[in-house]
């Protein structure tokens, strides 16, 4: 089973509506397949993995992250081809939570004698599904925020553009590669002008949608996220009109999308209304304290990740973060999920909802 986690960690955030599946089939002892769902979503992990027409599967236990699939789709329930390709013993590690396959999986696997485990390593499917729990329970979005700091807590510094290590921007750069799409403000464009992409070798194909918050619309035509606006996607949210600099966005390839005002500031559920109804589902923010702030208090994020280096910035530090953490560790349902040490650099993740 975690082998078929991480199959499907493969393509987390990158199966469209569809969740992330790993599939892995055992016969005698030995592995003989195994797969994930394709990229945007189809075909599911275990139509791929017993895809294979000169394996004969006959008598084998098939390892599924989810439950599989009982309902007729945009393709014909994986529990068909399971039944076909005379699978023995399905064990999954999770019950979907999408109505249509709740449980149903097992009866019509039962049915015809195939023996079904469920609930194998329950905590780590907990986990990896929580964003696809929620939008199945809720069809809410799921939001999840990082901020790198200095070991006294501040996320800038007066002279050096980098907080953390490189083992830690590289955690950086595979967790944007697992969400569709990230989101960040103009002011951290001006001040430090990032791409937000990912570029870890072989895996920048999966760089997630960009979007930018930038009411005003005040990022110059030569920052990076612009310039390769042609070859990244790239939306901006703004309110206020300035036709000549929308044209020029327009001539770049940047999408724009005016948003109401709320509070001043650009009502952030329209932007996420906007954001679901074009299907983004898995949102990474690299934003600054105060729109992390703002997210925070209004109870916004999922989970968030603190990338905290061991070097002391003393007065070179620039926008200290001990509130935002105070706040973070007194909300109710806040939990230090996963410490991880990357060298000097230490990864806490937090479950906050
Ligand atoms: N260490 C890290 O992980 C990290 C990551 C990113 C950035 N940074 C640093 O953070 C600094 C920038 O931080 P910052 O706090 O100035 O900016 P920020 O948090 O990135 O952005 C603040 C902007 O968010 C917008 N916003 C939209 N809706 C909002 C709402 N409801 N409430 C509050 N703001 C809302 C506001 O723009 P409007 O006023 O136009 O509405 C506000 O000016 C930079 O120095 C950058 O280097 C550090």
């Amino acid at each position: 089973m975690k082998l078929a986690y991480n199959q499907a960690s493969k393509v987390l955030g990158n199966t469209g509506s569809n969740p992330a599946v790993g599939c892995v089939i055992v016969k005698n002892n030995e592995l003989v397949s195994l797969a994930h769902t394709n990229f945007n979503g189809r075909p599911h992990a275990e139509r791929i993995a017993l895809s294979n027409k000169k394996i004969n599967f006959k008598g084998s236990l098939l390892y599924s992250t989810l439950e599989p699939c009982s309902h007729y789709g945009k393709t014909s329930p994986c529990t068909d081809i399971i039944k076909k390709r005379s699978i023995k013993t399905v064990y999954f590690s999770k019950f979907d939570p999408d109505r249509r396959s709740f449980k149903k999986a097992k009866k019509k696997l039962n049915k015809c004698n195939i023996k079904t485990f469920e609930n194998i390593h329950k905590y780590i499917g907990d986990c990896f599904y929580k964003d696809f729990n929620i939008r199945k329970r809720t069809n809410n979005i799921f939001i999840s925020s990082k901020l790198a700091t200095s070991k006294d807590l501040f996320i800038s510094e007066k002279y050096n553009k980098w907080i953390t290590n490189v083992y830690s921007r590289a955690r950086v750069h595979l967790l944007r590669a697992n969400h569709d799409s990230i989101l960040t403000t103009s002011r951290t464009i001006l001040k430090d002008d990032p791409m937000l992409n990912c570029r870890i070798d072989g895996l920048q194909h999966y760089s997630p949608k960009r979007f930018v918050i930038d009411k005003d619309l005040t990022i110059p035509m030569t920052s990076k996220i612009i310039r390769t606006a042609d070859n990244i996607s790239t939306y901006l949210f703004y309110n206020s009109i300035d036709n000549n600099k929308l044209n020029k966005l327009s001539q770049v390839k940047v999408k724009t999308i005016r948003i109401d005002l709320k509070n001043k500031h650009l009502d952030f559920n329209k932007i996420i209304l906007f954001l679901r109804n074009k299907g983004f589902y898995r949102v990474f923010v690299e934003a600054g304290i105060k729109f992390n702030n703002f997210l925070l208090d209004n109870l916004y994020i999922n989970d968030f990740y603190h990338f905290y280096s061991d070097q002391l910035f003393g007065n070179r530090g620039l926008y200290n973060t001990k509130n935002f953490f105070n706040k973070m560790n007194k909300i109710k349902r806040s939990k230090r999920e996963i410490e991880i040490n990357l060298f000097q650099d230490k990864l806490l993740k937090y479950s906050l909802k």
